[in-house]
């Protein structure tokens, strides 16, 4: 990856200042700056050289660049430039299919291993704290001690730091049931809420790129992958490669659920998609993979 942006760097005045900018983003996080974001980039870029004073572009792109020394600089405009809009329950019927598949999962399972979770691309926490939420009401409707555990990854480390703090405005708080908040939020000073300590205690924020950090923390197989309004952003392939990695981190009948539309065209082995039109969630099973691989098998024996 260095050489061909060090390659695209020094042939700049071929490839362009700008496009060296949108092909090292895509390839450090998997963002694609389409015709939309290009200004905003531009203003970016350009507010960022008045600040430091600096007037030689490609003396910015080299410092910006350099993967040891720029990374300060590099972080602060992955901050910047990535689009981190997220609410609470954002997408109701992904969350009611949780509270649903949560219920099965703990009926189903004789042990009382707790449920992992794994909100990717988490953004400022609101993704994670509301399946904390949810999981929290399904297991006690199933007369149970909520035992589970969320992971929450970013690839923005100011939108990591906000989610470990659990602090949102008022104005955050227009999705969340009243009775809701009166269970797992305080009051904190004028407008603002936060998580109560219990619910922030569950879930551990982590600053990772998916692209660069396969799997952050994360030995155990998940029970639960919720990845939505992150892949939208990627090219098709990209997505697919890293769906094909996360289905590697789930445990069999584990649950994928991305944002609707995210994926078209194309099940990924080892899934099964969730019928239910209003959500794009599949199953992984086990037995799926066999088959395929007996029936490799059989092929190559004949
Ligand atoms: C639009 S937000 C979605 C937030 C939340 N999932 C939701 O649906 O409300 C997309 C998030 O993906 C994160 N992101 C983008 N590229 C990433 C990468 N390579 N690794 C991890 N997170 C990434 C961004 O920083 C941003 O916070």
């Amino acid at each position: 990856m260095a050489n061909r942006m060090e390659n695209a760097i020094s042939q700049k005045s071929d490839f362009g200042y700008f496009d060296v900018w949108k092909a090292t983003i895509e390839e450090r996080t998997g963002v694609q700056i389409t015709p939309d974001r290009e200004r905003a980039l531009a203003l970016l870029l350009d507010r960022r050289m008045k600040e430091l004073d600096s007037e030689d572009v490609d003396q910015y792109m080299a410092d910006a660049l350099d993967v040891a020394k720029g990374a300060q600089e590099w972080s602060g405009l992955i901050d910047s430039l990535l689009v981190k809009e997220t609410s609470f329950f954002r997408h109701r019927p992904s969350m009611d299919y949780v509270r649903s598949w949560v219920k099965c999962a703990v009926r189903d399972k004789s042990s009382t291993e707790p449920l992992w979770i794994w909100s990717l691309g988490c953004s400022t926490g609101e993704e994670a704290y509301s399946l904390a939420i949810t999981v929290e009401q399904a297991m006690k409707a199933e007369g149970l001690e909520p035992r589970y555990g969320i992971i929450g990854t970013d690839i923005s480390r100011e939108a990591i730091f906000q989610a470990r703090r659990g602090i949102y405005r008022e104005s955050k708080m227009a999705s969340v049931e009243q009775s809701v908040n009166r269970a797992y939020f305080d009051p904190v000073g004028r407008g603002l809420w936060r998580v109560k300590a219990d619910l922030r205690r569950r879930v551990c924020f982590l600053t990772s790129n998916i692209l660069t950090d396969k799997s952050p923390l994360i030995r155990r197989k998940m029970h639960l992958i919720y990845c939505q309004n992150m892949l939208v952003y990627f090219r098709r392939w990209k997505r697919r490669e890293i769906i094909g990695q996360l289905t590697n981190h789930l445990d069999d009948q584990g649950c994928l659920m991305l944002g609707l539309g995210e994926l078209s065209n194309w099940l990924p082995s080892g899934l099964t998609r969730v019928t239910q039109r209003n959500i794009q969630a599949y199953i992984k099973d086990e037995r799926i993979e066999q088959r395929a691989e007996q029936k490799a098998q059989q092929g190559e024996t004949r």
